[in-house]
């Protein structure tokens, strides 16, 4: 686990970025595992601005979303799909046809995670997945209680992520109360792991996902076993494992 101090929120993005950027340098036609959530948004910001001066290219790249939510449609402004478009791919060259969010307007959810678990297996695995975190520790929307062992599946949103995702809706009522995503398997799956943290209102969960034991209750926490797990968080998400790093 290589866990990397930044001073605030920019700094934080643009450390992702660099190791993101990193890694396509390295290998132009890699795989990227996407998330969305507020935390990533600075880190494509900062991999649109590179792009845009020309020091990095996409056109190989292929990309695979950790998640979405069942029966919203990509045009809807609250699907991931949509967001990663209005956040990212309407910006950059990766082409349409490596793109890849699971199909949350599939109503039969064996279908659509069946069918995501091939995707990922037919582009040789994720190289580089690129995560946030809850504020209860789920990992995409792996939601504390979930077994380590799952791949791609159907979830129940739990009354704290609905409630947390209520902003991007008019109201609790239209939050989905399910989703598709890759489990915790697809996850560690993943060659490398790069995590993205700030703000205090994480402190805590960090705290127990870094050090403490490795639980389904805290499906963070299983990232403490990736061979390769890097995560980047700002001053206020470290300040209570200050002593420990
Ligand atoms: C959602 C996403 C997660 C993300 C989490 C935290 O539930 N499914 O992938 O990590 O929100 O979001 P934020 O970064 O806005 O705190």
């Amino acid at each position: 686990m290589k866990i990397v101090s930044a001073k605030d929120y920019n700094d934080m993005s643009r450390k992702a970025a660099n190791i993101i950027s990193a890694q396509v340098i390295m290998k132009p036609g890699c795989v990227l595992g996407l998330a969305t959530g507020g935390t990533p948004v600075g880190t494509y910001k900062q991999l649109i601005d590179w792009y845009n001066k020309g020091d990095i290219d996409f056109s190989e790249v292929t990309t695979i979303n950790l998640d979405e939510y069942r029966g919203l449609k990509r045009d809807h402004e609250q699907s991931y799909w949509y967001f990663m478009h209005d956040n990212f791919f309407n910006y950059v060259n990766v082409p349409e046809e490596n793109i890849h969010v699971p199909d949350g307007a599939n109503p039969d959810s064996d279908e659509a995670c069946r069918e995501y678990e091939e995707i990922i297996r037919k582009a040789g695995g994720i190289d580089l997945q690129l995560l946030g975190i809850g504020t209860d520790g789920h990992i995409g929307f792996n939601e504390p209680g979930e077994a380590f062992e799952l791949r791609t599946h159907c979830v129940d949103l739990t009354e704290s992520t609905i409630k947390s995702n209520t902003r991007f809706f008019g109201s609790e009522g239209e939050v989905p109360k399910q989703a598709y995503t890759m489990g915790i398997k697809s996850i560690m799956q993943a060659r490398k792991v790069l995590m993205v943290v700030n703000g205090e209102n994480k402190a805590d969960i960090v705290k127990a996902a870094l050090f403490g034991p490795v639980t389904p209750e805290v499906p963070a926490s299983i990232l403490q076993m990736h061979p390769d797990f890097t995560i980047v968080g700002d001053e206020a998400a470290f300040s209570k494992i200050k002593d420990l790093i």
